[in-house]
């Protein structure tokens, strides 16, 4: 990572071009939440565009018509992405808005509402490889040559948005505070249709067993991997290059496995060890 393609706001980084100091301000400030929205929250690389999908198809009631004529980011709009605030706002209620931000960098006013959250976690040693793959993809991120170069700066947090233990502690740190559903990619791996039974109830939204069908079907990797409106081809290759590597590129937990060395999950682990001693929550690669 060069520090020049980044913006750094309150401690933490973000691509510069595609966010700006003035809408992080506002994200954070004045972005008035409603006790009736829903929120994804995820770190990057943790199946964001996932739950995006999924999302999108339970709203439909399993219609994949929207998810296939409208893009992803468009349905589903970040609130601190200077580009698709307005979209994210505008939306009539029921709203249903991603994120990225970390906890501190959060608008203010989730903590005094209703709102609901989840967030979704995965296994930090996957996303720092789908992120190095990614890095090949996304044209404001340096490709580093080797998955070893990036693991240092991905444990002292010099990645877009910051420390990925930073990131989980502030929210798992909130998680009675505010209306959160904790989920994480291996669940929705290990069992996507009772994960879409569980966010379903989360909602409060009934669907009857051939839409919670069509969300499944139409939620898989390989439909999402052909499904132009959320594989990020549509987007100019300045931006996402999916030629150099696919946005969405295995989709597996665990490809850690076939990329670290017993060096680097020596150092992941201590590192892991030390930054989540305090954290009262045990994941699922916790206890393997
Ligand atoms: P990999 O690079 O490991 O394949 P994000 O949307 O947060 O950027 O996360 C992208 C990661 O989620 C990519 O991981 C991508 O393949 C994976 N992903 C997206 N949709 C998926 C799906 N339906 N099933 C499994 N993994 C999915």
């Amino acid at each position: 990572m060069s520090s020049s393609n980044f913006l750094e706001y309150r401690g933490c980084l973000f691509p510069a071009g595609h966010y700006e100091i003035d809408s992080l301000e506002y994200a954070r400030n004045e972005f008035q939440v409603r006790k009736d929205d829903i929120f994804s929250i995820t770190y990057p690389k943790s199946g964001t565009t996932w739950m995006q999908e999924i999302l999108s198809l339970i709203r439909s009631d399993g219609d994949p018509n929207v998810s296939r004529t409208v893009p992803v980011w468009e349905r589903i709009p970040w609130v601190e992405v200077t580009s698709l605030r307005k979209k994210a706002e505008a939306q009539p209620s029921t709203r249903f808005i991603s994120s990225h931000l970390p906890v501190h960098l959060f608008p203010k006013s989730l903590f005094t509402s209703e709102a609901k959250v989840i967030y979704t976690v995965r296994d930090p040693r996957d996303i720092l490889v789908s992120l190095h793959f990614f890095s090949r993809t996304a044209g404001f991120l340096d490709e580093l040559d080797k998955i070893e170069d990036l693991l240092p700066k991905f444990l002292r947090g010099e990645v877009l948005f910051g420390s990925w233990f930073d990131h989980v502690r502030g929210w798992l740190g909130v998680r009675n505070q505010v209306n959160l559903l904790l989920l994480t990619y291996e669940e929705l791996f290990q069992d996507l249709r009772g994960s879409v039974l569980r966010i379903c109830n989360f909602l409060g939204k009934e669907l009857n067993e051939a839409a919670v069908d069509s969300v499944v079907e139409n939620a898989t990797f390989e439909k999402m991997k052909d499904n132009t409106m959320c594989n990020y081809s549509t987007v100019s290759k300045k931006h996402f290059d999916v030629q150099k590597s696919p946005f969405l590129r295995k989709g597996i937990s665990g490809d850690w496995k076939n990329h670290f060395t017993p060096a680097m999950s020596e150092s992941f682990d201590a590192a892991y060890k030390e930054a989540m001693k305090d954290v009262n929550f045990k994941f699922i690669w916790d206890q393997c």
